[in-house]
């Protein structure tokens, strides 16, 4: 038997060298090296000769795509995240947190397709079958279409999904960093057990046409455990975020062969699993203030979706030397910035007050198109006065106190129209391209170019 030999990858970007470095020569992170083992040469047990002589170029206008090909899975928010439902053969990575809901989502989603008639394998390398007996009534009642496998190795796994009697049309596995291959002298979750999985995983979705989800843990640095690798082997990876106080969890496709990035879904995690959020905005605004002063709404955009916020700011004279500013869904030097805006160019003296900043619902955003509202609701809250109600507020601010356009201004405005608003303060700049919007809905706007004539209008 030919010896096996060591090699050394980096846990960031798999990079590859033969001698341990300290610092990656392919990323350059320190200490980021691991040992591990060389990947094989051979192909995968499962791809055989006669499969790959069957492949020769085709023409791509010969290319045909059936309607079949995707399957909804019942969650419209999840459909939305993956380009328009699951792709067959398609390998998906969800990440995220632990506890942030990963486990529930795809329970559900194989509870919607068992009962559209698919047949689904549920592999846990994490819970025993009685725990996800437990969840699943919490979910909601079962087909006997979905079948539960407690298993770590992943060639028994892919055994049943092969030569099972009921072969599976979809299959997750929670979690890719449980399994192991016997032949991969590493432990389970190590960078060479990961990396092999993945694609021993990857060419029984792309052989047998059977769509896979596989579940990855996020490390405290924010990445998936395992090489960067993982990322570039799937057709689909998706994030799964949220922040452990607020109830509301955000899917975000971070890479799709199938579809647009630019797409979100959101949920709520109640006590019978994960709920849809269809209207964010309403959700976020639930339980707003009214006549209070301090408080702004202005329209975030995620991805290509426009979420309505609400922006806090409580002003207050100070007790310390040195007035305090705190921020809290929102980027602390953008507000110390602002807040020096608004004393030059406005004249009014904010190094005597204390500046606390929050956005409401635990949402975390991060644009600048944000600016305007939060010199209005520290203006407001200054002043001790109410901004008017229905009042959406929008535009990105200059050092010299110039409004400047924001993107997608005509989604933003849309979204205040549907919610009801009647007022909305927005860019100079960006009054041209809502004129349809304003002839339509009566939806009073004011276009403004300087920060100056903010305090005249609210
Ligand atoms: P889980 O899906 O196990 O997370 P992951 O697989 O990403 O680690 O997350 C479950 C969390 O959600 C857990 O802390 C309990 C909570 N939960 C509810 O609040 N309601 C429910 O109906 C379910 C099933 C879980
Ligand atoms: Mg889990």
């Amino acid at each position: 038997m030919a010896k096996e030999k060591l090699v050394f990858f980096c846990k960031e970007c798999g990079h590859e060298t033969a001698k341990w470095t300290g610092q990656c020569p392919g990323c350059h992170a320190w200490n980021t090296m691991v040992e591990g083992l060389k990947p094989s040469k051979q192909a995968s047990r499962y791809v055989t000769g006669d499969n790959l002589k069957q492949n020769s170029p085709e023409k791509i206008t010969e290319v045909t795509i059936e309607a079949e090909d995707r399957y909804t899975t019942g969650i419209s928010e999840l459909d939305r995240v993956l380009g328009g439902g699951i792709v067959k053969g398609s390998l998906t990575l969800v990440g995220g947190d632990p506890g942030i809901g990963k486990s529930t989502l795809l329970l559900q989603m194989c509870r919607n397709l068992s009962a559209m008639g698919e047949r689904l394998l549920y592999v846990s390398g994490e819970e025993s079958l009685k725990q996800i007996k437990m969840r699943a009534d919490r979910i909601g009642d079962f087909t006997d279409n979905l079948l539960l496998l407690c298993e770590t190795s992943l060639d028994r796994i892919l055994d049943f999904v092969v030569n099972g009697a009921n072969k599976p049309e979809v299959v997750v596995i929670d979690s890719i960093q449980t399994v192991y291959k016997e032949n991969v002298d590493a432990a389970p979750g190590s960078v060479s057990q990961v990396r092999e999985c993945t694609s021993a995983i990857l060419h029984v979705a792309k052989q047998y046409g059977i769509s896979v989800f596989i579940v990855g843990h996020v490390t405290k640095e924010g990445v998936v455990a395992g090489p960067r690798m993982l990322e570039h082997m799937v057709d689909t990876v998706l994030y799964f975020e949220g922040d452990n106080v607020a109830s509301y969890r955000m899917l975000r496709a971070v890479k799709n062969r199938f579809g647009s990035t630019n797409e979100i879904g959101v949920f709520e995690m109640r006590n019978t699993g994960l709920s849809e959020v269809l209207n964010p905005s309403e959700y976020m605004l639930s339980g707003r203030p009214e006549h209070e002063p301090g408080d702004a709404v202005t329209c975030a955009l995620e991805g290509t979706r426009p979420i309505m916020v609400e922006i806090q700011v409580l002003v207050c004279q100070t007790t310390f030397n040195y007035p305090r500013r705190t921020a809290v869904g929102i980027d602390f030097n953008r507000i110390t910035l602002l807040m020096a805006v608004i004393e030059k160019r406005m004249g009014i003296h904010m190094g005597d007050y204390d500046a606390y900043v929050n956005i409401a619902g635990g949402m975390k955003v991060n644009e600048p198109a944000l600016d305007l509202a939060l010199v209005a609701a520290v203006i407001s809250s200054y002043r001790n006065r109410a901004i008017p109600d229905g009042m959406l507020i929008m535009g990105e601010v200059g050092l010299v106190g110039e409004v400047r356009g924001v993107s997608m201004a005509v989604k933003r405005v849309n979204e205040a129209v549907k919610m009801g608003y009647k007022t909305c303060i927005i860019p100079k700049s960006n009054m041209e391209a809502i004129e349809d919007i304003i002839k339509e809905s009566q939806i009073k706007c004011y276009g403004i170019s300087n920060i100056r004539e903010l305090a005249e209008l609210i």
